[in-house]
């Protein structure tokens, strides 16, 4: 997408990508907080799952994604993937120009707006809870917070499978999460993207007791404080334009983004970010 505008970046695109469909809990998000705003989305599906790789490879991958989404006039970067978040934010922060949003910071404030009792869960991938960055993000804000995290590498594919209301699911969340009935938590942070899209079944395992914390509100608020700030946001009045890429299985991916956002989406572009 070129969107020219000769009245300065405004009109130009967020970027924003993740692992797979899991992001799109995010982008989302952001048309709902940011109607106006043309977004780019890059779900990276030949490499899927992230949540098992090593850092060296998710810096490399968000570098790639990163040089894409700037190839495309991306004005701002959205990292709605926890595990780039956790383990590549840092490091692409320093290497680009282009402002970049990661879903962990947002998160951890959530929660800990919402906790009462400070005794905080986390669930993601097996790199993220590995990396602890939830830990550091909410002890760095409340530092006598208890937070408890689990990795739980199978909600993932069965996200992608389809599998939200089958029976399986419910018996792989009682695995995972029944350690957390008995931890007095008050507050649960879904720390990978592609968990809102379990987020029923959790609540009803859970129960009303535990809050359910979904960062890609608090996520959104922050490109919204980002694009105030650079005097970026896009008044131009025209109607938002979004588009998305994958690195593989377009058509799959095109049903999942039909089931989740609130618009039927028409094309889904293959690309090769090895160019990249
Ligand atoms: N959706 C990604 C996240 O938020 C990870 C899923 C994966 O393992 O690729 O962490």
């Amino acid at each position: 997408m070129q969107i020219v505008d000769q009245s300065g970046k405004n009109t130009l695109p967020i970027g924003v990508f993740d692992s797979g469909i899991g992001g799109l809990t995010v982008a989302r998000e952001l048309m709902r907080q940011l109607p106006d705003e043309n977004i780019i989305y890059f779900g990276d599906t030949a490499r899927l799952p992230y949540g098992s790789k090593s850092r060296d490879n998710i810096i490399r991958f968000s570098r790639q994604i990163i040089r894409f989404l700037v190839s495309k006039q991306a004005k701002a970067i959205v990292i709605a993937c926890n595990t780039a978040s956790a383990l590549a934010l840092d490091v692409v922060k320093q290497e680009f120009d282009v402002p970049i949003v990661g879903v962990i910071v947002p998160g951890a404030r959530a929660a800990v707006r919402e906790s009462v009792n400070h005794r905080i869960g986390v669930v993601g991938t097996e790199s993220t809870i590995r990396s602890q960055a939830y830990t550091k993000a909410i002890r760095s804000m409340e530092s006598d917070a208890v937070v408890i995290g689990k990795a739980c590498p199978l909600f993932v594919p069965l996200v992608e499978e389809g599998f939200a209301k089958h029976n399986v699911t419910g018996e792989i969340i009682d695995y995972y999460l029944r350690d957390f009935v008995e931890s007095q938590i008050d507050t649960m942070i879904l720390g990978c993207t592609h968990y809102p899209l379990l987020r029923s079944r959790i609540r009803e395992y859970l129960g009303d007791r535990v809050q359910i914390v979904n960062p890609a509100y608090e996520a959104a608020m922050d490109v919204k404080a980002i694009l105030e700030k650079e005097q970026s946001v896009n008044d131009s009045g025209n109607l938002a334009r979004y588009e998305f890429y994958v690195s593989d299985a377009a058509e799959k991916f095109k049903q999942f983004a039909n089931s989740i956002l609130p618009y039927d989406v028409e094309t889904i572009r293959k690309i090769n970010i090895d160019e990249y």
